[in-house]
């Protein structure tokens, strides 16, 4: 399983004062150099963490590949045809492109998402479809013809008793599995962290896991080096 970082709350330090400290991209080339496999940042609309710059000069500067999460509109879907993200996940920002659980309600955006995929793909960016552990869904994204989805993680990490977590892992698991099947590419993430993903990493269906928070909160106890490492050894113990 891999590991890509999402750098987001980096930028949230950054701009929580008019100031240029801590920087997101020194922080994802150190992280580079600690071993994991790509950077994610989200492009937001309202533009709260992650800016234009930081994702031009990302793609300049780092070795691994470029992640950007975006909303499907036109002004992020031109900056991410310029910029040229290795993976462009299509994540909803605004409440009529959320499920009532948190990922991409594909099934009423069906032809904003088709025209979105096709867009990036005649630029070649790959696109992944941030979504629910649902079969439905994930028969639908096959169809709009994604390379990968992404399952989101939140119901999992949300699951207090052992039941709830235990059936959480079972959905992800039954739903990896099958967009595996469909010939999909299969990620994962949101609320991952430094105990949850013990259990996680048995779902051998899923190429790569998208962690930002839990590594950032525990980077500003321990240093980046060992929050970052930390992670990977647990991710590398399958
Ligand atoms: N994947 C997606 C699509 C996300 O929006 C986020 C949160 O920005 C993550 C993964 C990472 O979530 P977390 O910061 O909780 O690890």
């Amino acid at each position: 399983m891999k590991f890509s970082l999402n750098i987001d709350h980096v930028a949230f330090l950054r701009n929580a004062r008019a100031e240029l400290q801590p920087d997101p991209i020194g922080y994802a080339l150190m992280a580079e150099q600690y071993g994991v496999d790509g950077i994610v940042v989200h492009l937001r609309e309202d533009r709260r963490h992650i800016n234009e710059r930081d994702l031009r000069l990302l793609r300049e500067l780092i070795n691994t590949k470029l992640d950007l999460e975006m909303a499907a509109v036109d002004e992020i879907i031109d900056i991410a045809i310029d910029v040229q993200p290795e993976l462009a996940t299509l994540v909803p920002e605004r409440r009529e492109e959320l499920t009532t659980e948190g990922g991409l309600n594909v099934l009423d955006n069906i032809d904003l998402l088709k025209n979105t995929i096709d867009r990036l793909h005649s630029a070649n960016i790959a696109v992944s479809l941030f979504i629910e552990p649902d079969l439905d869904i994930i028969n639908a994204s096959a169809e709009l013809q994604t390379d990968f989805i992404e399952i989101h993680t939140g119901v999992y990490a949300n699951a207090v008793s052992e039941d709830d977590i235990f059936d959480e892992l079972e959905r992800v698991r039954i739903a990896a599995k099958h967009a595996k099947k469909l010939g999909l590419g299969v990620n994962a993430g949101h609320g991952l962290n430094y105990q949850n993903i013990k259990e996680f990493i048995n779902i051998t269906d899923i190429d790569e896991v998208s962690i930002g928070q839990s590594v950032i909160a525990r980077s500003v106890f321990v240093g980046v080096e060992k929050a970052v490492k930390d992670m990977i050894q647990l991710i590398n113990q399958k």
